[in-house]
């Protein structure tokens, strides 16, 4: 456990066996460098290859939580493939196939796309009548396996979670600050999104795995919060930045401060009631 495989995530070999919560961001196939191997065809194909071993190597009741932006990239306008409707109801159809089932669909608000883009700017060329939309969010997606989404013998989630967080989370649009821009990563999730969905859907000691680990954000918040990671990237750079930030939080007392959790103010006696 706590190990990141430098690997293909198309392989089962590479895969822990009991994964209590997956969160991650597959490509999208919008012609990043990581993606540039993969026809279209390719793409679908390893969609359904990767979310079939995580869905085999989840536990009853664990989760999984795909994060992707279904922008609408697959369209002869932008010179890429044919129309093609939404990758996230193909993944769905196929992780049905495995038992997992959809349990919350979450939209990620996220900033405008000329913050973070140079190739995107307020431009008096467009002509009138053609405008496409922007897209300043993407979805998180989130399904459980088996017959339930409850897991054995859990505590509540008012004992995991302050009433502050629980208010905040539990609507399904989260306002959170893209990224920016850097030399790390193309695409690194917030922290504030994983950590969401850390505490939501996982407790204490379980295991987080991520197939499509790219900087290691998702390890990083896991290890933060208690929790196991686990996780497989192809790239040998990300594989090598995942390290660098592990180990840079294994080293720091991050970890001890951020535990014990902050639900504890739940049952502070006198904690003002709302
Ligand atoms: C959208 S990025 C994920 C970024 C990540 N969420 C983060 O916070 O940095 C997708 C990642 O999947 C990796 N990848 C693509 N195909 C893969 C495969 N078949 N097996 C393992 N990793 C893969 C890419 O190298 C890339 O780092």
């Amino acid at each position: 456990m706590n190990s990141i495989v430098l690997g293909d995530s198309r392989d089962s070999a590479n895969y822990p066996d009991k994964i209590h919560l997956t969160i991650t961001s597959p490509p999208y196939y919008v012609g990043k460098n990581y993606e540039k191997d993969y026809s279209f065809d390719d793409y679908r194909a390893m969609l359904k290859n990767v979310f079939h071993n995580v869905a085999e190597n989840t536990v009853e009741g664990g989760k999984i939580a795909i994060n992707i932006a279904d922008i609408a990239a697959f369209s002869k306008v932008s010179g890429r493939v044919e129309e093609n409707d939404q990758v996230l109801p193909e993944i769905t159809r196929n992780l049905k196939e495995d038992d997992c089932h959809l349990l919350a669909r979450y939209i990620w608000h996220k900033d405008p796309p000329w913050h973070n883009s140079q190739h995107v700017t307020y431009s008096d060329r467009i002509p009138a009548t053609y405008v496409r939309a922007l897209p300043n969010w993407e979805y998180v997606w989130v399904f459980y396996k088996g017959d339930s989404p409850k897991r054995e013998d859990m505590p509540r989630m008012t004992d995991m979670i302050s009433k502050e967080q629980w208010t905040e989370w539990v609507l399904s649009v989260w306002r959170i600050h893209s990224v920016p821009a850097n030399d790390f990563h193309e695409a690194m999730f917030p922290e504030d999104l994983v950590r969401r969905l850390v505490h939501l859907y996982s407790i204490p000691d379980d295991v987080v795995f991520d197939p499509f680990m790219g900087s290691g954000v998702t390890a990083v918040v896991a290890y933060k919060n208690g929790r196991n990671y686990a996780g497989i990237e192809r790239e040998k750079e990300y594989y090598e930045l995942i390290h660098k930030s592990l180990q840079a939080v294994e080293n720091s007392l991050e970890r001890l401060y951020s535990a014990p959790p902050r639900f504890e103010q739940n049952r502070l006696p006198g904690f003002p009631k709302r």
